[in-house]
């Protein structure tokens, strides 16, 4: 079913989506193995904790849902984004096989990141590119085992966010065009260099090093399992750029709960929705132009095919929504509403929130995803003010 909506906005369930009972093949791309090696690796990490997972009772009571449980990657290390998650620990694990290949030995990323190995990588070097996030978390793991990172960003990404990445060493490299455009640049120039590319989205021939990324993103989602001790949310709200994010924690929810899992819906920018334009489609389909979007870390045009194999089975539902969501949204969870935490979410994290908000609203789309005055969604609230100066003025505004 689709509902075209007024072009601002739109919803449409997904009629490839694996119906209750029936088996999920894509979940398959991702596994319990490659999230338990992540899992011992990252939690091992000066300073990890889980991530604070809130219930959100007043927003709840204010929208109409019987509980909004929200988890706030705000707190994630000194990243403040899930991403923390995934790039920096694919960092590691290509410093790993790189040194294993040069030294014909097994070597512990612990030592890696002890500083034993810094002289044989201080000259190998790491690509990537970024809206943002990701290239945050690149830089950040090539500062934790002491090599070079090279980060293309695209036209719009902020200064803030440029800064951030040069603060843990990064040679950032402004490019013109999108951020798609920047993947392929990274991808071509690294090949031409013989770096090593660590990207979050996947394209054929190269799926080994996002699968790392989603692994360590499926932890997120495995916390907030164990945090919600035996309750089951009926519905999941995430957010896409390349779709990574959302099919980690899609394949989490399928190898936890099965056929029995809740519904899955994933929500995007207007401006970017290529997720919603490939499940519409039924195959990848690329969104063009200059991917403009207040939510700076799905300003993706493209989705990533690794992720769209899980997403096409698992994923019940997708929404597009505009940019005037945001702020508004923003500004109530900083404010805490009826005697709720107050909340730190940056622009990309209420994406998802602003999608159930709409679905909620409008009786067709409420019915089709059966969201009602007992419906309990989990949020996964993926960034806190990764960019302050813009946070602030947001969130500071009338
Ligand atoms: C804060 C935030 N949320 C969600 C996403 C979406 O992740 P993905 O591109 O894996 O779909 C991103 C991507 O950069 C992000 O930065």
């Amino acid at each position: 079913m689709t509902n075209a909506g007024d072009g601002e906005w739109g919803w449409l369930v997904n009629p490839a989506a694996a119906l209750p009972g029936q088996a999920v093949p894509g979940a398959g791309v991702l596994s319990a193995d490659g999230l338990r090696q992540a899992k011992a690796e990252i939690s091992s990490w000066d300073d990890y904790a889980p991530t604070p997972l809130h219930h959100l009772s007043g927003l709840a009571a204010e929208l109409g849902f019987a509980d909004i449980i929200y988890k706030d990657e705000s707190a994630r290390f000194e990243l403040q984004s899930f991403k923390a998650l995934g790039g920096a620990y694919a960092v590691l694990r290509q410093a790993q096989s790189y040194l294993q290949d040069r030294l014909g030995k097994a070597i512990a990323i612990a030592d890696i990141r002890a500083g034993d190995y810094r002289r044989q990588l201080q000259d190998w070097t790491v690509c990537t590119a970024t809206d943002g996030n990701h290239g945050r978390s690149v830089a950040w793991g090539t500062r934790m085992v002491g090599c070079r990172a090279i980060i293309y960003i695209h036209a719009t990404v902020s200064e803030g966010r440029k800064q951030a990445m040069e603060g843990f060493g990064a040679e950032v490299r402004r490019i013109d065009g999108n951020y798609d455009d920047s993947v392929r640049l990274a991808a071509v120039d690294a090949d031409a260099a013989g770096w090593i590319v660590v990207s979050d989205t996947s394209w054929p021939g190269y799926e080994a090093i996002p699968t790392d990324v989603m692994h360590g993103y499926m932890l997120m989602a495995e916390e907030a399992i164990a945090q919600l001790a035996g309750q089951r949310p009926s519905h999941v709200f995430l957010q896409g750029g390349v779709g990574g994010m959302a099919a980690a924690v899609a394949a989490t929810c399928d190898l936890h709960w099965g056929a029995d899992r809740p519904c899955i819906i994933i929500a995007e920018p207007s401006e970017a929705a290529c997720l919603y334009a490939t499940a519409d489609a039924g195959r990848p389909v690329v969104v063009p132009g200059d991917l403009d979007t207040l939510m700076a870390g799905l300003a993706a045009g493209e989705v990533s095919p690794l992720a769209w194999r899980v997403l096409q089975d698992v994923g019940d539902g997708f929404v597009h929504l505009p940019d005037r969501d945001v702020p508004p949204l923003m500004r109530k969870l900083a404010h805490g509403i009826g005697g709720d935490v107050a909340v730190v979410a940056g622009e990309s994290a209420v994406c998802g929130l602003a999608a159930a908000i709409r679905l909620r609203a409008n009786p067709q789309a409420a019915a089709a995803f059966g969201l009602d005055d007992a419906s309990r969604i989990l949020i996964f609230g993926s960034e806190g003010a990764t960019d302050p100066v813009l946070y602030n003025e947001i969130v500071t505004a009338a």
